[in-house]
Formats: structure tokens, C-alpha cells, sequence
């Protein structure tokens, strides 16, 4: 279950009781905190370069290194601007444990976003 924009604490103990993992999306170290003081199985450190809406103001350079500097062991995950095997290496880098791609997947045939979109 993945939550964003908003504190997942009320609902993470009702999802680990079902058996569901549980991810929070951030845009900042603060927000970062409380995903792990949440309980959340692992974190997303979402850049400002993402696509779709985004919670913060750092890049996902800049933004993923802190974060997993300050919720370690909690997992990470990298996202923003990531869109092939180069993106994804740099991530791991930076010492995310996987990244997540959403632009790159919304321009591909099997999507159906409008044509348009896609081209640009
Ligand atoms: C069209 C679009 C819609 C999105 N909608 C959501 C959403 O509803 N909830 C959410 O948590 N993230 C949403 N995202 C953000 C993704 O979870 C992720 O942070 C982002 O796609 C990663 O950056 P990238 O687009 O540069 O790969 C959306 C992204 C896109 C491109």
C-alpha cells in the first residue's frame, strides 16, 4: 500500500495486520522521519524532477542521499528524472535500494496516455 501527501500513521498498523507492506512517498528528510516513525516498510525519496505531483522542492540527487542517511535501514527508494539502467545505477549510488519509474513507463506503447502527451 503506498501512501503520499499526508501522514500514513493512522493506517500503517490496519495494513501490516492484513499482511500488506506499507511504503510512504516524501519530498523532504522531515517528511522522511515520519514515514519511518510510521512504521512504513520502506520509503520513497521522491526529486522534484518527478512526474505526476510532486511534495517537495530538492532534487532527487540531492534528496536521496539524505534520506537514506537518516532512515537507515529502512529501505529507499529513488524517484524523479530516473528513466533507464544509467538513472537507476546512479540511484543505488546514492544509496537507494531501487528506484521507481513513472514518466519513462507513461511514454511506452502499452500506455494509454494520450498520444500527444506521450510525444512530448
Ligand atoms: C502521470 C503521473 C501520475 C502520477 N500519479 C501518482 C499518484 O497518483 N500517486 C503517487 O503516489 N504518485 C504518482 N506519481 C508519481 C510517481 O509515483 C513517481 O514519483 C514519479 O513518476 C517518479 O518520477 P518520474 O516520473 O520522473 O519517473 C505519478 C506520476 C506520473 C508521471
Amino acid at each position: 500500500m503506498s501512501f503520499f501527501w499526508g501522514d500514513p500513521t493512522p493506517y500503517v498498523e490496519k495494513a501490516h495486520k492484513a499482511g500488506i507492506k506499507v511504503c510512504d512517498q516524501v519530498g523532504s528528510v522531515s517528511a522522511a522521519k515520519r514515514a519511518q516513525q510510521s512504521g512504513a516498510d520502506f520509503i520513497i525519496a521522491q526529486g522534484v524532477e518527478a512526474g505526476g505531483h510532486m511534495a517537495g522542492t530538492v532534487s532527487t540527487m540531492v534528496l536521496v542521499p539524505r534520506v537514506v542517511d537518516t532512515v537507515a535501514p529502512t529501505p529507499v527508494v529513488a524517484a524523479g528524472g530516473i528513466a533507464d539502467g544509467r538513472g537507476l545505477a546512479a540511484a543505488l549510488a546514492l544509496g537507494a535500494d531501487a528506484a521507481v519509474l513513472g514518466t519513462r513507463l507513461l511514454a511506452t506503447t502499452e500506455s494509454n496516455a494520450h498520444e500527444i502527451y506521450k510525444r512530448k
